[in-house]
């Protein structure tokens, strides 16, 4: 296929020595390679100014959509770098799909699947000496988006819109061994409802998740978990991650979608449960159900699952006037070996007998 995504290397890259300091301790989303794909959308030109470029700061009219109606979806994919030195990304391929489903909810043009894999295989390539080393668990976390650029004020659906990929260097986001995190159980504050934008990777459910997020943390809890808008009765997921929990009879179950983000690394658990022994199962968990098991042992461990930090064990969750450990408070040993089990097809230490992996470099 014709590279739609042309590359004009930026003419001042970072020097090697700095980007090597970087890439030694990258945190996560406080450096940003040297590219940037790009381009614009109008209803007369379709999509145009298709690019790899330098990454520059982006100007917009002060009446653009998204700045008053927050018309605005992103995606977030990772590359690894392998012990070979080659370069994959994992399953980019649902990334585009639920990207073009976002874009539908948010009025937004739908980007070609196989052009949203394009732009992204053609940044990472572009910028492949920012893919980190192999070891320690770091990774290069790349993230498209899209909104509305039309300048005026009115609500429809912009007339101009902007499709970008940038790139991130990302240190391991849970250290194999640390204690897993808890969540807060919040019933002040719901993420979706149904007929709304659960679904959907949009900016606003970000927005609008910041007040639950500070309430946690007055609780001293690390995340929110989020209950459905209706009764305020069923899970739902947390902040940036789905949930699941183990059953002492082997089942592993994550709350069915809907109202939820269709995430890739919860497809990914749900398509590995039977390696590991469990059967996987999409259902409702109520809240009652999930204190009750915790406390009487016919829930023996919970996880959360996402990109970023690909499956992190919780440990224990506080809602209005309870608080509950799940099992003895330490990460489960089926949570530990889904998250070995993906981190290693990830970086090339497992066969990846499900076909996951795209080679960009
Ligand atoms: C609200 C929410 N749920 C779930 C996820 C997990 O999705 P994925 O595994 O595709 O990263 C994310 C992260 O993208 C998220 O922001």
């Amino acid at each position: 296929m014709r590279a739609e995504f042309q590359f004009h290397p930026a003419e001042r890259p970072l020097p090697d020595d700095e980007r090597e300091k970087i890439l030694a301790d990258p945190g996560f989303g406080r450096h940003f390679t040297d590219h940037m794909a790009s381009a614009t959308w109008t209803p007369d030109a379709g999509w145009h100014d298709l690019r790899v470029a330098a990454l520059a700061p982006v100007t917009l009219h002060p009446a653009a959509a998204v700045l008053h109606y927050a018309q605005e979806i992103f995606e977030g994919v990772k590359a690894f770098r392998h012990a070979d030195g080659s370069v994959w990304l994992f399953r980019p391929e649902l990334n585009a799909r639920r990207f073009a489903h976002s874009a539908r909810r948010l009025a937004l043009p739908v980007l070609d699947e196989e052009l949203f894999v394009e732009s992204v295989t053609a940044l990472v390539r572009a910028d492949r000496s920012w893919v980190p080393p192999y070891d320690g668990e770091r990774s290069l976390y790349v993230r498209p988006y899209m909104f509305g650029s039309e300048a005026f004020l009115g609500v429809r659906p912009a007339a101009e819109v902007r499709y970008g990929v940038i790139a991130s260097p990302a240190a391991a986001y849970f250290a194999a061994g640390s204690g897993g995190v808890t969540l807060w159980v919040s019933e002040n504050y719901t993420r979706a409802a149904r007929g709304g934008t659960g679904a959907a990777k949009c900016g606003g459910n970000y927005a609008s998740s910041l007040a639950a997020q500070v309430e946690a943390a007055e609780h001293g809890c690390d995340q929110v978990l989020y209950l459905s808008g209706d009764e305020h009765r069923h899970l739902e997921e947390s902040g940036t991650m789905n949930l699941f929990l183990v059953t002492a009879d082997r089942e592993v179950v994550t709350p069915c979608l809907g109202t939820i983000l269709d995430g890739v690394t919860r497809t990914s658990v749900l398509d590995l449960a039977v390696e590991h022994g469990l059967k996987a199962v999409e259902r409702q968990v109520g809240i009652d159900e999930l204190r009750a098991g915790c406390a009487d042992g016919s829930i023996v461990e919970m996880f959360a699952a996402g990109t970023a930090a690909v499956i992190t064990p919780i440990v224990g969750f506080k809602g209005n006037g309870y608080e509950q450990v799940v099992a003895d408070g330490r990460p489960g040993a089926a949570t530990l070996d889904i998250r070995r089990h993906i981190v290693d097809i990830q970086y090339g230490r497992a066969a990846d007998t499900h076909n996951w992996l795209r080679r960009v470099a």
